[in-house]
């Protein structure tokens, strides 16, 4: 397995490469993105997804941009045409934004077209390299978490539940929600994790499920109606999900279901901590219910399952709805601040509050 998800080609800098999240866990393939229309399709279409990997795949397709724009008459303005097509194919994840803003603002000075594609290339990288950081972080930050509820109930597995894929596939290295993970079970943690399927796309049962079997890590897939009553039942001893898009006053918006899962875990008093990069905080919004974007996706991913065809051993698709039935496909939710246990940041844990985010990072008073 690729320690990374995004990368530099080993003999070719003109050519970043990512693993087509598409078709896992069944098949592992790497795509070459040559261009910057290549890096706005594999976000768009969701070759790679996960809010901190869309913003990587955004600063490369903005340097892939910078290249193109060498052979433009008016390289300003194809740039800025390149990055409002990169900005509009995901609405929800903030890193999109955050990234591109970067990366216009690195190339702020004037700047010869060979330099604005070295020093695009150069920040591009170094957003990838502080992502790996981040990750690190956040899991050394949530690792007590984890050993406070090992004290609890030694010998016994720390069952933490976890939405979608906010794992390594999401980000660079390490993920979100399973940085902690990661770091508790190399400390010799007993953690198992209920891993929500999360339909209709099952980043959970394709993709976080793969991501936990390959680290050795006990894991079961759940469908996503199941983890209230596992909560009822004592089975989970910490929710751990990660975020799209964190306002100022701390609502998360993560994909669908989490908020369910929220009010679950507020009811039965089963902590539920947001792991999240503040790349990830929109520091420009409030009400999450109000403010924050929802991508509203294609009915198919509702009324049709892929999967792999044992038999024929390929990709394949299923109907499993009537073909007259409409479907609708938001693809994220708003869990408000006040269902929130704690924020785990790369500068440490906080509440989901204005308070508690500007206590963490006072720059952003
Ligand atoms: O639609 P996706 O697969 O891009 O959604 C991903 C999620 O909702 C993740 O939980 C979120 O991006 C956090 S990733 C560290």
């Amino acid at each position: 397995m690729h320690k990374r998800t995004i990368w530099v080609h080993p003999k070719d800098s003109t050519c970043i490469q990512v693993i087509d999240q598409r078709d896992l866990p069944h098949r592992v393939t790497i795509i070459n993105l040559r261009r910057s229309e290549d890096a706005a399709r594999a976000i768009e279409e969701m070759w790679v997804r996960g809010a901190p990997l869309i913003g990587a795949t955004a600063a490369y397709g903005y340097y892939l941009a910078c290249i193109e724009a060498e052979q433009q008459t008016d390289p300003q303005l194809y740039l800025k045409q390149r990055a409002h097509r990169l900005m509009q194919t995901r609405p929800t994840a903030i890193n999109l934004a955050w990234a591109l803003d970067r990366m216009a603002k690195s190339l702020e000075q004037p700047l010869s077209p060979a330099d604005m594609v070295e020093t695009a290339f150069e920040e591009a990288g170094k957003i990838v390299e502080e992502d790996v950081i981040i990750s690190r972080q956040i899991g050394e930050h949530g690792l007590p978490l984890l050993h406070e509820i090992a004290a609890r109930k030694p010998e016994q597995p720390i069952n933490i539940l976890t939405h979608c894929n906010a794992g390594r596939m999401a980000t660079i290295e390490y993920g979100t929600a399973t940085a902690p993970i990661y770091l508790a079970h190399e400390a010799g943690l007993p953690v198992h994790v209920w891993v929500d399927e999360t339909r209709p796309r099952n980043q959970g049962a394709h993709i976080t499920a793969w991501e936990l079997e390959k680290a050795g890590i006990p894991h079961t897939v759940i469908v996503d109606n199941m983890g209230g009553h596992l909560m009822q039942h004592g089975q989970v001893d910490i929710c751990l999900v990660g975020t799209d898009r964190t306002t100022r006053q701390g609502d998360v918006a993560n994909k669908i279901g989490t908020y369910l899962k929220a009010l679950a875990a507020h009811d039965n008093e089963v902590p539920f901590y947001v792991c999240l990069p503040s790349t990830t905080i929109d520091w420009n919004l409030k009400d999450g219910l109000k403010e924050i974007p929802i991508e509203a996706r294609s009915q198919r991913e509702v009324s049709h399952l892929k999967g792999w065809d044992e038999r024929r051993n390929v990709m394949s698709e299923i109907r499993i709805t009537p073909p007259g039935s409409p479907a609708l496909n938001y693809g994220f939710d708003v869990t408000p601040g006040r269902y929130i246990s704690g924020l785990i940041t790369e500068r440490g844990i906080c509440p989901a509050s204005e308070e508690g985010l500007l206590a963490l990072f006072p720059e952003k008073k």
